[in-house]
């Protein structure tokens, strides 16, 4: 039977390599589509927690992983021989950058040297981890290959950006348009059908390439314009204009313009890194992506602008940074998500700690972390009032917080994200 045959019959099984934020939700979505789906991880924690019928993924609710797991559709192993009865093998694992800012793709390579340990004839590969373009073709092609199969011939090869946005409770799996990309049509089409079983639209594009490069232009645009209004945050607060008012007002336009906040720099595994990705592919062509470049210097100097910031307050109050005590409100690096990855908040926590600052930190999604030489627990915010915290300082804007009584227990309060709109006191400095 063809691949196309058992997809359209519902019998081809999946296989998902790298059970994070993007493959969990990815498996366990197809294994409630009742695809059968082997999940393999090399992280034995998260494969015996997922056997167990318990989720480490707060959008993924343990009762849907329970069922996937007791049904039997899905089948979570650290035994990569598993994936030999996969029909299609779903590659999301990390990308991140080297300390040059050059991509980290050794996670992709070890992968793909997993998939071509149990590759066989009429197989689809794709991959999602994000990366720059050409990567399908250059890297995983070749690793691929390297046993005697040939892509377009033997087995079939595509791209898929993956899209999700943790704690989005609009957007899911389901309904995020999918992206794909094949080495050649045979395998764009069959890269559709695959998705289409658990996702309302697929969106074809006609090279690998393109559907690399669909994700960098997605993620630069939000780079690029983040690194916009951050520079025009800056320039508000040096001409004494609330940047906040402005945006606000400037997004009573209906066409033409989408609001973009400023806020203490960048975090994720996505947004601070993948246009690097980008900006490191386009120099080997002789091209220099300035956009990119530019925005990756404002964005990542906000950190040390919130500092200096927090400095400005304690100095109305006669009080240096050194020797202050600093309660950080928030470390996951968005709202209402537990993911600490490139947290500016780290950068924040690092910079008053150098500047002689005492500092701790609530966070309801984040009981503790382990931050390279600063090991940290968080700490209940009546604890840090009554510890005499001198300035508390809002770094992410979870909902969970009691802001009107932020602002009644502190002596000074600075808000990175407007959290505090609407309530009025001389404690607030506002970004
Ligand atoms: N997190 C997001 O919001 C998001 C959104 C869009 C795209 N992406 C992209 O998706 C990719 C994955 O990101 P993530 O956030 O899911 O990462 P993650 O760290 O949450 O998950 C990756 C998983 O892969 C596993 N892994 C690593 N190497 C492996 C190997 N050789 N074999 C099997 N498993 C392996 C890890 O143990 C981990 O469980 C990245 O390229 C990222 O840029 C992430």
């Amino acid at each position: 039977m063809t691949l196309k045959t058992r997809l359209d019959a519902k019998e081809a099984v999946a296989g998902v390599i790298g059970l994070g934020y993007v493959g969990l939700p990815l498996a366990v979505e197809l294994a409630r589509r009742q695809v059968r789906t082997i999940g393999f991880d090399v992280d034995v924690r998260k494969v015996s927690e997922l056997a167990a019928g318990r989720s480490y993924i707060p959008d993924v609710p343990s009762e849907h992983v329970a069922e996937a797991v007791n049904s039997g559709m899905l089948t979570p192993t650290t035994d990569p021989a598993a994936l030999r009865d996969a029909d299609v093998i779903d590659i999301c694992v990390p990308t991140p950058l080297r300390k040059t800012k050059d991509p980290d793709l050794s996670y992709v390579v070890k992968a793909v040297d997993t998939t071509a340990s149990v590759l066989r004839k009429g197989q689809l590969v794709i991959l999602e981890s994000t990366t720059y373009p050409g990567t399908t073709d250059e890297v995983v092609k070749p690793a691929l290959e390297a046993n005697g199969l040939k892509a377009g011939v033997d087995f079939y090869l595509a791209f898929s950006p993956e899209r999700v946005d943790p704690g989005n409770p609009t957007f899911q799996t389901r309904n995020i348009p999918k992206v794909v990309g094949g080495y050649d049509a045979a395998s764009t089409a069959l890269a559709k059908a695959f998705y289409e079983q658990v996702v309302d639209t697929v969106v074809p594009v006609t090279s690998t390439r393109a559907a690399e490069m669909v994700k960098l232009l997605e993620n630069t645009f939000r780079a690029v314009n983040i690194g916009m209004v951050n520079e025009l945050a800056l320039m508000c607060h040096r001409m004494g204009i609330d940047v906040w008012e402005v945006i606000d007002a400037a997004k009573t336009k209906p066409f033409g313009f989408m609001p973009f906040y400023p806020g203490p720099g960048l975090g994720g595994h996505c947004i601070p890194i993948d246009p690097f990705y980008l900006s490191w592919k386009a120099k080997q062509f002789n091209f220099e992506a300035r956009f990119i470049e530019l925005a990756g210097q404002v964005n990542s100097s906000m950190p040390e602008y919130v500092v200096n910031l927090v400095g400005e307050a304690l100095n109305e109050h006669r009080k240096a940074l050194n020797g202050s005590r600093v309660h950080v409100l928030g470390i996951a690096y968005k709202r209402d998500i537990d993911d600490v990855r490139e947290s500016p908040a780290l950068d924040v926590i690092e910079l008053l700690m150098r500047r002689g600052a005492t500092v701790t930190y609530s966070d309801p999604y984040v009981p503790e972390v382990d931050h390279g030489h600063h090991q940290l627990k968080g700490i209940a915010i009546q604890d840090a009032v009554a510890a005499g915290t001198d300035c508390a300082v809002i770094i992410t804007d979870h909902k969970a917080f009691d802001y009107p009584s932020i602002v009644a227990s502190f002596p000074l309060v600075v808000d990175t994200r407007n959290a505090l709109k609407g309530i009025k006191s001389d404690k607030i400095f506002a970004l």
